[in-house]
């Protein structure tokens, strides 16, 4: 798919006051600093559309992104930072679980999982919290530039065995680097198909 246009819309520190329309969107979570900002810009070929940083706790807010005026992008806050403090945990743990529970424009919540990394608790406890109420969602392994390919087949294979003792069937996976720019077209691709779904129903 090709993206003609990528603009940003809004930003909401609530899922009540995001935009309301009939067209798709795709937001992507996982903990802070997993890469879901940079796989935004990766994505959209626009290095700066999504903010990103090296420390993590840079998005703090539901961000929208209208692609090829057809269907949003969804940058939301990492979870997981305890840095931040209770309160402010507290309060992004809100944002997201309004969001994810409440946004029915939402097509699918891509999980960014860094690739590099043994399958972390919390990671599997918000997938599992996503069977449990029966979000839609893939699966994105990040930062895969920074593996060799024998280590990324290893962790990648660790994890799928992993979900396998949670789930009968395995969710749409991919692999990416934003550096690279590995993964972009299967994603599109995937984001393309469910589109097309959504508009045959
Ligand atoms: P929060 O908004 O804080 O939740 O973080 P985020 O998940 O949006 O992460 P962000 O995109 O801001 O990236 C965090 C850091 O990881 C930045 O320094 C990025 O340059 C780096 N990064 C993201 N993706 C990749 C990748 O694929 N490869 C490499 N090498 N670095 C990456
Ligand atoms: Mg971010």
């Amino acid at each position: 798919m090709n993206i003609t246009s990528a603009e940003f819309v809004i930003s909401n520190s609530n899922v009540d006051m995001c935009p309301h329309t009939d067209m798709p969107e795709y937001a992507f979570i996982g903990r802070s600093n997993v890469g879901k900002s940079s796989l935004i810009n990766m994505l959209t070929n626009r290095s700066k559309l999504a903010m990103t940083s090296a420390t993590p706790g840079k998005t703090l807010l539901i961000n929208h992104f209208l692609i090829n005026k057809q269907w949003y992008l969804v940058d939301l806050p990492g979870y997981g930072y305890a840095q931040r403090g209770k309160s402010m945990m507290e309060k992004i743990r809100k944002l997201i679980e309004g969001y994810v529970l409440k946004r029915e424009e939402m097509s699918c919540l891509f999980v960014l999982v860094d690739s590099r990394l043994e399958p972390q608790k919390i990671d599997l406890q918000f997938i599992e919290w996503l069977g449990e109420n029966g979000v839609p969602f893939a699966i994105i392994f990040t930062k895969a530039d920074k593996l060799g390919t024998g280590k990324l087949k290893t962790n990648i294979n660790n994890y799928l065995e992993k979900l396998k003792e949670q789930w009968e069937e395995l969710p749409p996976y991919f692999i990416s680097s934003a550096e690279k720019k590995t993964g972009r077209e299967e994603i599109l691709n995937y984001i393309e198909k469910v589109n097309k779904m959504l508009k045959e129903q």
